[in-house]
């Protein structure tokens, strides 16, 4: 009897190890689940509708990254070139974005969190982000703004970071998180390029030392198959260098010398598999620099914005035939050109998000990006196998032609001037005949007019 006690116990036992063991492992798997899907995006009005997120749930993604400009806090003024309130010309006299106040902010990010589409995604996926200039309070604002305190506590609520996270007490709302097992293991680094902002101008630090000193130790840190770093502006496309000096938009590339310090730093933690993702300006895009001398390896940049806004919404639709024959016209040395790209421009000025798709299954492991539109379909897209990702001075896997590859190592700023003021010229070109035409109208009417009136005298 006692022996039979014992074994049962014994056997007792054994289950309950069994059951614990699988526990365990059910949480580890739980813990660390492979991720081959992310998606991104940028720029989402929160009155506006938001039609974009079915198609983001439907790519199923594992992880949602914000880019920045989740809301638009800020408040705009119309242009007006008369009136009391100028807020365009020579004459202005009140700014076109003013702050809200933070009871506006909260409403505007309740309106965004209670959106139908979004909800759905919070329940199904991770959703991460850091913030661009309309959620951090201010059109182009940077360091000087001194709501963004406040509004770093409101972002991080939207966000539902936990209350005690180290992240409410830093200066700014830069971090980095890693997913997946071991040997697939991918690393999102997020910078915070408003909180330590100089002004726009003084080719001065966009980051700021603490956010440096983090950001150094996150690429010297462990070791992953693939890290990508979201930051709200363009890291490698510098687009004013070929708009101006008709506008400019933000990125690294108005800070040439912290441009160059991010590009050193990659090159010196040796760390494979980089690439860069981003916002902000309204279009889609992908871009390649390719320096060997510089990097390494080449460096991606995948834009998505974005998810509301986009720049052929903002002219009638008949005329949005313009934007593209401006992108086209816009000269670019760092886009990437291919015959898969909707339009021969290679950027895509309608609503889009971001889409990352890891095939871990493969060799080399291959990562899929596309920029795709409302309906899922996608509108640029590269294919990028890690192997070409890494840092050992070789050449021979470049997948680009010389030419093309001298290209993707050419600043626009390096482009003959005819070539990179095409757009300026052509704009100015319209205008000067433009006013040719109303002044020879305006003389042949006077001429006409008085004709007319002359003759009335005579008779
Ligand atoms: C957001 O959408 C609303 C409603 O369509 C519109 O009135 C508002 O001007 C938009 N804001 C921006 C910044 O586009
Ligand atoms: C939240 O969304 C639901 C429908 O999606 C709507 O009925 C409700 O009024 C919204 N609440 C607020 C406070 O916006
Ligand atoms: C980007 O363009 C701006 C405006 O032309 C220029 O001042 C800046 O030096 C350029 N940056 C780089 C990295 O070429
Ligand atoms: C890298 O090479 C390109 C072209 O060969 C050159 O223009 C550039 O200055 C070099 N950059 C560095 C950091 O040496």
């Amino acid at each position: 009897m006692a022996t039979t006690i014992t074994t049962l116990f014994f056997f007792f036992i054994l289950f309950i190890a069994a059951l614990a063991v699988k526990e365990v492992e059910q949480q580890t798997s739980l813990e660390q689940p492979i991720i081959s899907r992310i998606a991104f995006g940028s720029c989402a009005n929160q009155s506006a509708p938001q039609p974009i997120w079915k198609s983001i749930i439907d790519f199923n993604p594992q992880v949602f990254i914000w880019l920045g400009d989740n809301i638009y806090g800020d408040i705009r003024r119309p242009y007006k070139l008369f009136g009391k309130e100028r807020t365009i010309g020579p004459w202005k006299n009140v700014p076109r974005f003013v702050p809200a106040s933070e009871t506006e902010m909260q409403l505007k990010y309740h309106i965004a969190k209670n959106n139908s589409g979004y909800s759905l995604l919070r329940k199904k996926s991770q959703v991460i982000g850091t913030w661009d200039d309309h959620d951090y309070g201010l059109n182009d604002a940077g360091k000087e703004f001194s709501d963004k305190i406040v509004n770093q506590k409101l972002m991080l609520d939207f966000l539902d970071e936990p209350q005690d996270s180290p992240r409410r007490k830093q200066a700014g709302v830069y971090a980095s998180y890693t997913f997946g097992p071991k040997g697939k293991q991918v690393k999102v680094i997020l910078l915070d390029t408003r909180y330590h902002r100089d002004p726009l101008s003084s080719d001065g630090s966009i980051l700021g030392d603490s956010q440096w000193t983090w950001l150094k130790k996150e690429l010297n840190g462990p070791k992953t198959e693939i890290t990508i770093i979201g930051s709200s502006i363009q890291v490698l496309s510098n687009l004013s260098a070929t708009t101006g000096p008709l506008f400019y938009m933000e990125s690294w590339g108005r800070f040439p010398r912290e441009r160059d310090r991010l590009f050193k730093l990659i090159a010196s933690s040796k760390r494979n598999g980089v690439f860069f993702i981003s916002g902000d300006v309204h279009f889609g895009e992908i871009a390649r620099y390719d320096c060997a001398n510089a990097t390494g390896y080449p460096l991606y940049d995948i834009t998505s914005s974005g998810l509301t806004q986009a720049v052929e919404k903002v002219i009638p639709e008949p005329l949005a035939f313009l934007v593209e024959v401006a992108a086209w016209l816009t000269p670019t040395t760092m886009r990437l050109i291919s015959p898969n790209c909707r339009y021969r421009s290679c950027t895509y000025g309608q609503t889009n998000f971001g889409a990352i798709e890891i095939d871990w299954g493969v060799t080399p492991v291959t990562v899929k990006i596309e920029v795709r539109d409302v309906n899922g379909h996608p509108a640029t897209s590269v294919n990028i196998p890690l192997s070409e990702l890494q840092n050992q001075g070789s050449n021979d896997k470049n997948t680009l032609k010389v030419a093309e590859l001298q290209r993707h190592c050419t600043l626009e700023i390096n482009l003959p001037w005819i070539t990179r003021y095409r757009l300026a010229f052509l704009f100015y070109y319209f205008l000067a005949v433009l006013l040719l035409f109303v002044v020879v109208l305006t003389y042949a009417a006077i001429k006409l007019s008085r004709r007319i009136f002359g003759k009335c005298k005579f008779d």
